[in-house]
């Protein structure tokens, strides 16, 4: 045996990138319905830009996402199809509070999360549910400035009671945000934080990641005290930053930019600030607001587990001639001759996949749970619709390999592995639709068009015979 008996095979999505639906049944707008596709699309998810009400001339493609919000049965029982075990989807925060800020849940959202969630039973497939995947009621963005504001905190503690006591028995793994240090590198997007000119950009980053912290210790609590079953994971975008050389000046950096991501798992698996974060915000000058009672907290409400997303490796130095760099799930890098790259640039590593893995478990020593790895690619259906994805199947293949080797030759601890966008679905960084992830295709386009049918790929039946097998089977 490879993998544990009861190791979690699935695939993973986000509200945003599939559910479309964005006015039905009351549900309110969010940050990341406004970000369009497009040639500005990176200026707004970054918070450069300000862009809070739709506008004529932009194609935005979380309103229509993949209409999952009415094909969520017949996706779900190809999810089945393949054996699944699990299945990683997200809620939009304003389906259930339309604006963020009301006493009361709309019931209607409330019911359409628990009819997912009963679908999924129905199949044996067990959901695992991301509290929030960068979405934030763009209510709470123009009335209080989003995550900036302490007043969040307390508003995602009423989402989370709310979601918790509905769903208990249903749902009983959580992660309380996704990608947390996304907030560094896309500001708006994983935070919903507008950064205007008159903002220490640094100082409302991190007061901003201070309140996430905060508010992820106390749905920990909470989800505990409502259901002793509950298992909280963070959720951390992985991936190891190699020195571009032996000078031990690019070694150093390499550590330093580690550090920018450790730092949001040191606080939510090892309960404090760690003290190398505490020294660089005294040397930039950035004194945060922490409550009374805000470290406390931190230390005794940490997570069950770590969750992480791992698509690529990058490369670091200090040498100012190195001026090319590459950018993977939007994380700058050097390019590393030794790898190579996606269509979109992102470098392809399956050996950092499994010193990431160890990295992080030896750091925490908590269960891991990869719920996100994959290829973007474009895909080209042959006359019958079919699409031969061997790239995709080679990518996942050669990472599972990888985790294979971090559990049996490294005994690192795996609790499951879902595939990112197991149907193909609109991506987070460009807003294409092009820059597919499935095992499902979905015909449909960059502007929209098309007839949304599912496909099965190749990869379809590979995975099938992977799931089937617990990863013994991986030939492509
Ligand atoms: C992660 C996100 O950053 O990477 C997903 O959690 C995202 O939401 C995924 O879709 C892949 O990135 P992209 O930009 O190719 O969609």
């Amino acid at each position: 045996m490879v993998f544990r008996e009861d190791f979690l095979w699935g695939g993973a999505t986000a509200a945003n990138q599939c559910e479309g639906g964005f006015d039905k049944d009351g549900r309110g707008l969010a940050n990341v319905d406004l970000a369009p596709s497009g040639p500005e699309r990176f200026d707004i998810i970054s918070g450069e830009k300000k862009m809070l009400n739709f506008e004529e001339s932009y194609y935005y493609p979380a309103k229509l996402g993949i209409n999952m919000f009415e094909h969520y049965k017949e996706d779900i029982a190809l999810l089945a199809e393949m054996g699944f075990k699990v299945y990683r989807l997200s809620i939009a925060w304003s389906r259930i509070f339309p604006n963020g800020d009301e006493l009361e849940p709309n019931e209607a959202g409330l019911q359409f999360y628990e009819n997912i969630f009963l679908e999924c039973r129905k199949h044996d497939i067990e959901p695992l549910v991301t509290i929030t995947h960068f979405d934030c009621p763009i209510h709470l963005v123009k009335e209080y400035g989003a995550w900036r504001n302490r007043k969040l905190i307390s508003f995602y503690e009423r989402l989370c009671r709310v979601i918790f006591n509905r769903y208990k028995g249903l749902v009983t793994r959580w992660i309380t945000f996704n990608e947390i240090n996304m907030i560094l590198h896309a500001p708006f997007m994983g935070a919903g934080l507008y950064l205007g000119e008159d903002d220490d950009k640094e100082t409302v980053m991190y007061q901003a990641a201070h309140h996430e912290l905060v508010a992820s210790a106390l749905a920990t609590k909470i989800a505990h005290e409502i259901d002793p079953n509950n298992q909280i994971g963070c959720m951390l975008a992985a991936g190891v930053n190699y020195a571009y050389s032996a000078n031990p000046e690019d070694v150093w950096r390499a550590k330093e930019v580690d550090r920018e991501s450790y730092f949001f798992i040191d606080v939510q698996s090892r309960g404090e600030y760690p003290s190398y974060a505490l020294k660089k915000m005294e040397q930039k000058g950035i004194n945060l607001d922490i409550e009374e009672g805000d470290l406390g907290l931190l230390k005794e409400h940490t997570v069950d587990f770590i969750a992480l997303s791992y698509y690529n490796s990058t490369v670091q130095s200090t040498d100012p001639e190195i001026l090319e760099t590459l950018s993977g799930n939007l994380f700058p890098s050097i390019p590393n001759p030794y790898l190579e790259t996606s269509e979109w640039g992102w470098q392809i590593d399956p050996l950092g996949f499994r010193i990431t893995l160890n990295d992080l478990y030896d750091r925490y020593q908590k269960p891991l749970f990869v719920v996100e790895n994959g290829l973007g690619a474009s895909d080209t259906p042959n006359e019958t619709g079919y699409v031969e994805d061997d790239y995709r199947i080679s990518y996942l293949s050669k990472h599972i390999k990888a985790m294979r080797d971090a559990v049996t030759l490294d005994g690192v601890d795996i609790i499951g592995y879902t595939t990112w966008g197991c149907i193909d679905l609109v991506s987070a960084s460009t807003g294409e639709m092009k820059k597919r992830y499935g095992f499902i295709y979905v015909d449909l386009d960059n502007e929209g068009k098309g007839s949304m049918k599912r496909t099965k790929k190749k990869s379809f039946d590979w995975y099938k015979k992977v799931i089937a097998t617990n990863g013994e089977n991986l030939d492509c």
